[in-house]
């Protein structure tokens, strides 16, 4: 065993072979030349009567890691290893569907590999994320990284303990002590990369279906949109849009004009996403498929085990199909370009992989797999099916880096790096990548949707746990398709999701091919209008949603997050997964039920709020200030509107917050400097900016125009904005205490307001 003190909260710990080289996760994080001075963990070593190990957290004494329950095993296609964890608040593990954010510690075992399967608990689905937090019983935090890619299982006892179960690789454990649940996840992400920045046009609403079927559905549905005013930034277009489902194609007969289409999107402002599957079929007429002669030429495919001849199997494209690999550089020059010329043909902004677990519709290539140790290892841990091929290659398979096996979990990481590279350079504007699988540390170059679920109640409430999971995975791009994927969605359900998705970081309505059509016009009136106000609460709160993104990508924190990352040490919120934060500030609290008009709410003290069907209760938290901008219908109008900041005061009459700004889609403007970053505090009747970074050249032309303050506690009688009294007309004092001020200040400028108050109380 190998120990590093990394840095002063991170320590991993390996298992290995040092004689034979095993395989390992091809995940670069640093390993620091020296040992890190005065840890805040200790490692002790004990070994009566057995030879034990164990991490502590110095300042408390906690018992992070304990393998005193031995059980430790290293053979070649099993490896197995248990400790005790402190207490039983843990979160984490993916992918699946998890019935509740906090874990049940009572004999619960979760496979993982990634696999083409629809949300339903228990199973393994499209992502492998080996990565759990604690919350210790003094609210301090950790967190735990198994890095291996292998098919694996964890087992999760009520002693309070975790069992590893994986089939290959080393045993190369990273822990990361927090002590907060937001520094644990900004230490993972440190470790594992950073989240990319999100274009700005990516926070807007996205459309998209399976099953559009021609170019005239697709048009008359953005049409509705449109008439119903309804925000609407991106639309997707799936492989019904595709010729036969080849990818780099579109369908000239049923979507013949789609490249106009296209054009005339951009000229209103919206965005467009193609899809991209990972099999590409090897019997068009030669001479016809670009794209698979290249590859064929450049020898790029996945290969049986032979390692030569290319794994043979069938997706959607009619014929078989070949697998490009990506853990292959060639690979990525073969995407590379051809993502850069079919940018000639669609004029599209991002790129959606799917598919990418990798899918087959079969048990491995033809003609099946051989049997043998890898394709039907001694332990197959608890997947699906429990066979490794099922859906997708045999594990003898080879690839770049080694067997399939090993890299099998691997590929949708692989596919979603080189993608970010093929879309920055297609685009020349900042990348935008939706993977379907991921793996630790996909959260750098891709966003997540969390797959083919149903149009049910419970696949709504399950979406929160998911995208809750997702934060702590280092990808806080997540988001469900809205109204339900699978199966016909109705009135009520859909409408309670488009409230919901209003707040997902990815807002994106998605459904199925031959059910029934779900996006936002189809409703009527009615409906079109609660979903437009949900999403100009949205379009309003963006340059708030902007700067919680720009934190995750600069500091690694999360975006959407549960309350016990906020209040660890009240264990009332380390359960609850029915209400979820923008960042610190903002608690949505959606309706989960159906017929339900009072949301269950969650307070210090608990209460109850009406919420009839066109209102979503959302709570503003006393004590921070969200920069706001006045809607639009798309971000690219929205993006020049005048800013606004909503003040909220806590107990002591203070508050503070913080405004990221740019172009919103250059490739590296934060590299660059090419940002503005304001911070803002309030305190004693007074707000006061600091601009911290003023090199976006836009901000000169936008201005502050409406504040708005709430949790005075005493009426102002004078108030003046950088030194001038502000005339009355232009104050508004609201019978609820609010106070709104219509101002006009450069956002370049240092905004510093004073409110006078009469008894110098707030
Ligand atoms: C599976 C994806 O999960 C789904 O979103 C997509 O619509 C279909 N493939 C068809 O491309």
């Amino acid at each position: 065993m190998d120990i590093e003190y990394h840095t002063k909260e991170r320590i991993r710990f390996k298992i290995f072979d040092p004689i034979k080289k095993r395989f390992e996760v091809p995940l670069n994080i640093d390993s620091p030349p020296h040992p890190a001075d005065d840890p805040n963990y200790a490692v002790e070593f004990l070994n009566n009567p057995f030879f034990q190990f164990r991490i502590i957290r110095k300042k408390t004494g906690t018992i992070l890691w304990k393998s005193s329950l031995g059980g430790l095993i290293f053979s070649n296609q099993f490896l197995r290893i248990k400790t005790t964890v402190p207490s039983s608040s843990i979160y984490g593990f993916g992918e699946h569907e998890h019935p509740s954010f906090k874990h049940n510690m009572n004999h619960v075992r979760y496979g993982m590999f990634s696999r083409d399967q629809a949300p339903v608990e228990y199973s393994n689905l499209y992502g492998v994320h080996p990565f759990y937090m604690c919350i210790e019983n003094d609210s301090n935090a950790h967190g735990v990284l198994l890095l291996n890619s292998n098919a694996q299982d964890i087992t999760l006892f009520p002693y309070p303990s975790i069992m590893y179960q994986t089939i290959g690789g080393v045993l190369d454990f990273y822990i990361f002590l927090g002590p907060t649940p937001e520094n644990v996840v900004q230490q993972y992400t440190e470790a594992i990369g950073r989240p990319f920045m999100p274009p700005y046009w990516s926070l807007g609403f996205h459309l998209s279906r399976w099953g559009y079927n021609n170019i005239e559905v697709m048009r008359k549905t953005v049409e509705r949109l449109k008439q119903f005013n309804i925000p609407h930034d991106v639309q997707y277009g799936d492989i019904d849009s595709m010729e036969r489902q080849l990818d780099f194609t579109y369908d000239k007969t049923n979507f013949a004009g789609l490249p106009e289409f296209v054009k005339a999107l951009k000229r209103d402002g919206i965005r467009y996403v193609i899809i991209l599957d990972p099999f590409l079929t090897k019997d068009e007429l030669a001479g016809t498929y670009m794209p698979y002669e290249l590859g064929q030429k450049m020898k790029i495919w996945i290969n049986n085990s032979d390692g030569a001849t290319p794994a043979v199997g069938k997706a959607w494209p009619p014929g078989d199909s070949v697998f490009p690999d990506f853990t292959n550089p060639l690979t990525t020059e073969w995407w590379i370009r051809l993502c850069t010329e079919f940018k000639n043909v669609i004029d599209y902004d991002g790129i959606w992989i799917d598919m990418n677990e990798p899918s087959n519709f079969a048990t491995g290539q033809q003609p099946g797999c051989v049997n043998n140790n890898l394709n039907n290892p001694p332990y197959v841990p608890d997947i699906s099916d429990g066979i490794l091929a099922e859906k997708t290659l045999c594990p003898d398979s080879k690839t770049f880096l080694g067997d399939h096996y090993n890299t099998h979990s691997l590929f949708g990481w692989s596919q979603a790096k080189s993608t970010f590279y093929a879309s920055q350079k297609a685009t020349r504007k900042r990348p935008f990548v939706l993977s379907r699988s991921t793996f630790v540390g996909s959260g750098k170059y891709a966003g997540h949707w969390l797959g083919d679920n149903f149009s049910r109640w419970k696949d709504m409430r399950m979406s929160i746990i998911g995208m809750l999971e997702f934060n702590l995975f280092g990808i806080p791009y997540i988001g469900a398709d809205i109204c339900g994927f699978n199966e016909n969605t109705n009135y009520e359900l859909c409408l309670r999701w488009m409230q919901l998705g209003a707040f997902y970081p990815f807002s994106r309505n998605h459904n199925s091919i031959g059910s029934t059509e779900q996006d936002p016009g189809v409703f009527g009136e009615e409906f079109a209008a609660i979903s437009r106000s949900a999403l100009l609460i949205r379009y309003t709160l963006l340059p708030y949603l902007y700067t919680l993104f720009y934190h995750a990508h600069s500091r690694g924190s999360t975006v959407v997050r549960g309350l016990m990352h906020e209040f660890p040490s009240d264990p009332h919120t380390h359960g609850i997964d029915k209400a979820f934060l923008w960042g610190p500030a903002l608690m949505i609290t959606p309706v989960l039920e159906e017929g339900e008009k009072i949301p269950h709410s969650w307070q210090k003290n608990y209460v109850k709020v009406p919420a009839p069907l066109d209102v979503i209760p959302l709570f503003i938290r006393g004590g921070f200030i969200l920069p706001i901008q006045a809607p639009a219908r798309t971000t690219e109008k929205s993006h020049l509107n005048p800013f606004g900041l909503i003040i909220s005061l806590d107990k002591k009459g203070e508050a503070q917050g913080s405004l990221f700004w740019d172009d919103g889609d250059s490739i590296d403007s934060i590299e660059k400097g090419n940002y503005f970053y304001a911070e803002y505090k309030f305190s004693k009747g007074e707000l006061k900016t600091t601009v911290m970074k003023n090199s976006f050249h836009g901000a000169v032309a936008q201005a502050y125009e409406n504040i708005q303050l709430i949790g005075l506690t005493s009426t102002p009688n004078a108030t003046t904005v950088n030194g001038n009294s502000i005339p009355f007309d232009r104050i508004q004092m609201l019978p609820n205490g609010k106070i709104i001020l219509w101002i006009s200040v450069p956002l370049s400028q240092e905004l510093n307001i004073v409110f006078k108050l009469t008894d110098n109380k707030t």
